[in-house]
């Protein structure tokens, strides 16, 4: 469902169903992972709904024809550290040729200010649609922070994926990177004081590793 010209809500049944699992305190960091895997493969088959296609001929036992596959340099994942690489073995399972970078951000626990550490992207940006992929759009300032490096290198367009966002974090995103398209499976109540999305899922890194 598109809610304004860059903001779309996935609210596949399915996605809707297994965000609500993964939100229940009580699910298990392997349960968390195999849910947040079959997600990411959902929300990406959506999100990959307008890639390009181009016309080949190829030929079937029977007779050649004209076929569309996929146009361009491979489609890059950009996973926000640590808590992005819980989406990319479901990303990667629905788009296996896509290529993968990493930002390696930290949010300062004062300022809750992005602070980079890890910045490493595929070559050819300039030819390449990019993903980046975080569970949670809170603040919207390690997004910020990842897209402003990732549009120095000049990619053709760029997305934003994550499972969960709130107003707080939409509006900011937009405000920095308007251009840029946010897909969520939800947009929560509101941001804490503390930086955590409520109702949220508390925090997706720790959920997915096992590190609470
Ligand atoms: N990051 C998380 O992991 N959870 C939140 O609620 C906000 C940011």
């Amino acid at each position: 469902m598109q809610i304004d010209k860059n903001l779309f809500l996935l609210d596949h049944p399915l996605i809707q169903h297994k965000l609500s699992l993964i939100r229940r305190k009580d699910t298990s960091s392997i349960l968390f992972r195999q849910l947040v895997n079959e997600l990411s493969s959902l929300m990406v088959y959506e999100l990959t709904r307008d890639m390009p296609t181009q016309l080949v001929q190829i030929e079937t036992p029977l007779e050649s024809m004209m076929t569309p596959v996929i146009d361009g340099k491979k489609l890059v994942f950009a996973s926000i550290l640590r808590a992005g690489n819980g989406i990319l073995d479901g990303a990667l399972s629905v788009v296996p040729g896509a290529r993968v970078g990493h930002v390696g951000l930290y949010r300062d626990p004062d300022t809750l200010k992005a602070i980079e550490y890890y910045f490493k992207m595929p070559s050819n940006m300039h030819e390449r649609d990019v993903i980046v992929v975080d569970p949670m759009l809170a603040t919207g300032n390690s997004a910020i922070a990842a897209i402003e490096r990732i549009k120095a290198l000049k990619p053709r367009s760029i997305k934003f994926l994550c499972l969960l966002t709130c107003p707080e974090g939409v509006l900011a995103l937009q405000k920095a990177h308007p251009d840029v398209a946010i897909y969520t499976a939800s947009i929560d109540r509101q941001l804490s004081d503390h930086g955590y999305i409520l109702p949220g899922l508390g925090d997706a890194g720790d959920r997915i590793y096992g590190t609470k």
